[in-house]
């Protein structure tokens, strides 16, 4: 795993197994910020009190570190569970300066527990940020579990095809309460049209730098 500092300063790690960037080069901070927290929880927050989400991939955990620095404050209880079959070492989570980046040290503690904690189990993380993180293939994704929210952040398709077409789209939309939503950072045609088979309104959406596009879909 090695580390590399994005444009905006903040970390990524290219992975050994995938030799594919944990996020985008143009900056994993506002990448992040952008398609996920943007375009993603900060809707789907402003509806709800109570909000399940499922990340595709934890990876650094930034997401999830993003997700309850915005969401705690709401006082909206936040039920976190992300899929991750190859963790990042906890060593390999302290080489990492999101905090110091974000300037966040008060969260410090929390983005060390985040990636201390059991998996497989909730950790109970904060009074409103509940974490369950699965040691597990993305195919195992259980589709009688309902989310309001998920973050599809596998690596993209020329890395990972099978996870941008049918039939893990379909196990994807398929696990989405009604009215619920999918971010991600991929607009490729192929994916959008494989979430519009599985019955979602999909919209594209300009995409954080480096990045035309992003997607959106939502289940009627
Ligand atoms: C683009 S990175 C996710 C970045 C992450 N969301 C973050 O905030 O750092 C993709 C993640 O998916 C994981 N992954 C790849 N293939 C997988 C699979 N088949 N099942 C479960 N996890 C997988 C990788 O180990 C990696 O952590």
């Amino acid at each position: 795993m090695s580390l590399i500092i994005t444009d905006d300063g903040s970390h990524s790690f290219i992975s050994s197994t995938f030799g594919e960037a944990y996020h985008s080069r143009h900056g994993a901070i506002t990448e992040s910020q952008h398609v996920f927290i943007e375009a993603g929880l900060i809707p789907a927050l402003a509806t709800k009190s109570d909000l399940h989400l499922l990340e595709i991939g934890l990876g650094t955990g930034l997401n999830a570190l993003l997700t309850a620095i915005h969401g705690i404050p709401e006082q909206k209880s936040i039920h976190y569970t992300a899929f991750e079959k190859y963790p990042v070492t906890l060593e390999d989570a302290t080489r990492l300066n999101y905090i110091t980046n974000l300037q966040a040290e008060e969260w410090a503690s929390f983005f060390e527990d985040l990636h201390r904690c059991s998996w497989d189990e909730d950790a109970n993380l904060h009074e409103y940020f509940t974490l369950h993180k699965i040691k597990a293939d993305f195919t195992t994704l259980s589709v009688t579990d309902k989310y309001d929210l998920i973050y599809m952040d596998a690596f993209a398709p020329n890395a990972q095809s099978a996870f941008w077409e049918q039939p893990f789209t379909d196990q994807l939309a398929a696990a989405l309460k009604p009215g619920g939503t999918i971010v991600t950072y991929c607009a490729k045609g192929s994916f959008k049209r494989a979430l519009k088979s599985a019955g979602l309104e999909v919209e594209g959406l300009p995409g954080p730098p480096g990045k035309r596009e992003m997607t959106r879909a939502r289940k009627v």
